[in-house]
């Protein structure tokens, strides 16, 4: 049938026919054109892809690992500089949604790498203090940071880091430290905001279905010391502000 279309006159005996190589040459032309075809829309859906995991379609279990990777990834440890302060500042460093939204599912809504790294620069070197679940949501404690867990449960054990029942004992814990950190989450935060001389709040500018919420910041007690806003881009769909309160 080739032989028909390209005229040749040995119809019936294929392996004859003087346009053999012709043919051969034609179908691996032709063969390539479609490899190169198949993987130009395969790359092609490979980046769609990675458009979808950084846009705001980004699954729940991405959101996780991304924020671990971030979080766990080894980097210079920045040198404790509390020592620095004259006075003992109790830090409240959180992220919360225009809505307040601070986490779902006892984990995390969002992935903004720049803003964890700057939690990691914050903290790296400092007590650090959270509730039971917010240490249960990591896979391990933070390294590089006096962890230490809230809970009413006097048996409670965990790993890498210092458990107590009150808020008076987790502060004394941090006592050698002048710049301790209250990393949450929301019933710690609102265990601590009194006790608390600054908040370093990530506003995320974007609305999320959550579970838990950031308190009210009284602005009758806090003034706005520093403010940064920071643009969305490709990479990072929202477009967030770090807040620096103090207390009045
Ligand atoms: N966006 C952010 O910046 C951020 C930061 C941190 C966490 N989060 C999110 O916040 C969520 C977790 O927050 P959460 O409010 O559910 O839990 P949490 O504040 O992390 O921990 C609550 C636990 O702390 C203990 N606790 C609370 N009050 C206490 C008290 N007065 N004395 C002794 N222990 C006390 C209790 O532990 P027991 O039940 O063992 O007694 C309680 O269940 C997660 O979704 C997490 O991802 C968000």
């Amino acid at each position: 049938m080739v032989c028909q279309i390209f005229g040749c006159s040995f119809k019936s005996k294929i392996t004859n026919c003087p346009h053999k190589t012709y043919f051969s040459r034609t179908l691996c032309f032709l063969f390539l054109f479609l490899l190169s075809l198949y993987l130009i829309l395969i790359l092609k859906d490979i980046g769609k892809f990675d458009l979808k995991r950084r846009g705001h379609s980004i699954k729940q279990d991405d959101i996780k690992s991304l924020n671990e990777q971030v979080l766990y990834e080894d980097e210079f440890v920045f040198k404790n500089n509390s020592t620095m302060l004259k006075k003992k500042i109790i830090t409240l460093i959180a992220a919360a949604a225009e809505n307040d939204a601070l986490g779902k599912d006892n984990d995390l809504i969002w992935h903004i790498s720049e803003d964890l790294k700057r939690f990691k620069r914050l903290t790296t070197g400092h007590a650090i203090i959270m509730g039971r679940k917010t240490f249960e949501s990591m896979p391990k404690a933070l390294p590089n940071r006096t962890n230490i867990v809230l809970t009413r449960n006097k048996n409670y054990k965990a790993d890498g880091a210092l458990v107590t029942s009150t808020v008076e004992e987790a502060l004394d814990l941090a006592k050698e430290d002048n710049q301790p950190f209250i990393i949450g989450g929301a019933q710690i935060y609102s265990l601590f905001m009194e006790y608390c001389d600054r908040i370093e709040l990530t506003r995320v500018h974007h609305e999320f279905e959550a579970d838990v919420f950031f308190p009210k910041i009284d602005a009758s007690k806090w003034n706005i010391s520093k403010k940064e806003f920071v643009s969305k881009t490709e990479n990072q769909p929202y477009s967030y502000s770090y807040i620096t309160y103090d207390k009045k």
